[in-house]
C-alpha cells in the first residue's frame, strides 16, 4: 500500500482504540486521514472564489459550516432544517479525497450556481500552503481554547461505538495533548500559523475564535460576510442566519437527532451537537491539568490569540 510520499519522515504510535496515528510533516494523522490529505495535495485545485474552512477538530467547525452555508447561500438557508451540516459542506481529506468518499461527490456547497463554493479541512496550513496559495481561493479559520477544545475531543470520541466497553480516560486525553500527541497536533502549531498568515494576509485568510463568535455572533456574521464579498444589507436577515445556525436551532432537526453513522466516517450525526459552552472544561478537568495546559498556552500563544482572559480560562 503507497501511503507515504517520499520524503517523508515517518513516525507510526498506537493510540485509544487500538489506532494508530501517523506523523507526517511533523502532524498526527490516523490512516483515514493521512490517505485522503495525500490525494487532496495530489488532485485539488482550488478555484478562485472557493472558500475553504480550516480548524482543528472540536473548535466549532460545525458551526461554521452552517454559518457559511447559510451566508453565501442566502436563499436555500432552510437546507439547513433537512441537512446536517457535514452533508451540505464536505470535509476535503474525507468527504472528497478520502478512501471512503462518495464519486461523484454532489454537495449543495458545491453547486456551481452558486457564486463560492465551500469546503472544510482540519490540515495545519504547514500541509496545504501550496494548495491555497495556488488560487485567490480564502481560507476561514475558527479556533477554540484548548481547554474546551480537548474536553470536546474527549467526548466525542467516548461517544464511539468502541468506547462503549472501555472509555478513554481524561487523563490520557489531557497528557497525549501536553505531549502533542493527537490526531491533527501540536494544536498551537496548527493555530499559529493561520493566526501569522490572517496578519500577513487579512483579505485571504480570516481568524475567528470560537469565544468571540459566542459573544456576539451578529457583528461576526457580519464580518464573514464582508470578508466573503457578500455584506449583508439587511439586519433581519443577519438574525436570521444567527438563529438558524445557533446549536439549539441545529440541534432540534431531526437529522441532527439521528443515530446514523455518517457513511464516510464512524460517528454519529447526534455527536456534533453537544454543549456549545464556553468554560466548559470547569466541569471536567482537574486544577492540575487546567495548569498544565496553561503554562502551554501562555508559553505558546504570549496572549496573541485569546486577547480576553475570560476566553481561555
Ligand atoms: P462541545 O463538545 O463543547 O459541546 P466541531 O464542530 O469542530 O466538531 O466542534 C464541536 C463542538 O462545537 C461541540 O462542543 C459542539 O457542541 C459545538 N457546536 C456544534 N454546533 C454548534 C453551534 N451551532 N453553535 C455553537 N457550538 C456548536
Amino acid at each position: 500500500m503507497e501511503i507515504f510520499q517520499t520524503g517523508t519522515s515517518l513516525l507510526e504510535r498506537k493510540q485509544f482504540g487500538d489506532d494508530f496515528l501517523y506523523n507526517f510533516h511533523g502532524f498526527w494523522f490516523t490512516l483515514l486521514f493521512l490517505q485522503g490529505t495525500q490525494e487532496l495535495l495530489k488532485q485539488f485545485k482550488p478555484l478562485p472564489n472557493d472558500v475553504i474552512l480550516a480548524s482543528f477538530p472540536k473548535t466549532g467547525t460545525t458551526w461554521l459550516k452552517s454559518l457559511l452555508y447559510a451566508i453565501v447561500n442566502r436563499s436555500s438557508i432552510d437546507e439547513l432544517t433537512r441537512n446536517h451540516p457535514h452533508l451540505l459542506v464536505p470535509q476535503l481529506e474525507l468527504q472528497i479525497y478520502g478512501p471512503q468518499a462518495i464519486s461523484p461527490p454532489l454537495f449543495p456547497s458545491l453547486d456551481p450556481s452558486s457564486a463560492n463554493r465551500i469546503f472544510q479541512t482540519h490540515l495545519p496550513y504547514q500541509i496545504l500552503e501550496e494548495t491555497v496559495n495556488s488560487s485567490d481561493c480564502r481560507v476561514i479559520y475558527v479556533v477554540r481554547n484548548p481547554k474546551d477544545t480537548l474536553v470536546s475531543v474527549w467526548h466525542f470520541v467516548n461517544s464511539l461505538e468502541l468506547a462503549k466497553t472501555a472509555q478513554w480516560p481524561l487523563e490520557e486525553v489531557v497528557d497525549q495533548f501536553c505531549e502533542g500527541f493527537l490526531p491533527f497536533v501540536p494544536y498551537y502549531d496548527h493555530v499559529l500559523e493561520y493566526h501569522k498568515k490572517s496578519m500577513e494576509r487579512p483579505k485571504k485568510f480570516f481568524f475567528i475564535t470560537y469565544e468571540e463568535l459566542k459573544s456576539d455572533p451578529k457583528t461576526h456574521v457580519k464580518k464573514l460576510a464582508e470578508f466573503l464579498g457578500c455584506p449583508f444589507d439587511n439586519e433581519e436577515l443577519v438574525e436570521e442566519v444567527v438563529r438558524s445556525c445557533s446549536i439549539e436551532t441545529l440541534r432540534n432537526h431531526d437529522v441532527s437527532k439521528s443515530s446514523d453513522v455518517f457513511s464516510f466516517y464512524e460517528f454519529r450525526y447526534n455527536s456534533y451537537f453537544r454543549k456549545g459552552q464556553v468554560g466548559d472544561h470547569k466541569s471536567y478537568l482537574t486544577n492540575d491539568m487546567i495548569d498544565r495546559i496553561d503554562t502551554i498556552t501562555r508559553e505558546k500563544f504570549q496572549g496573541s490569540i485569546f486577547k480576553h482572559e475570560a476566553d481561555s480560562s
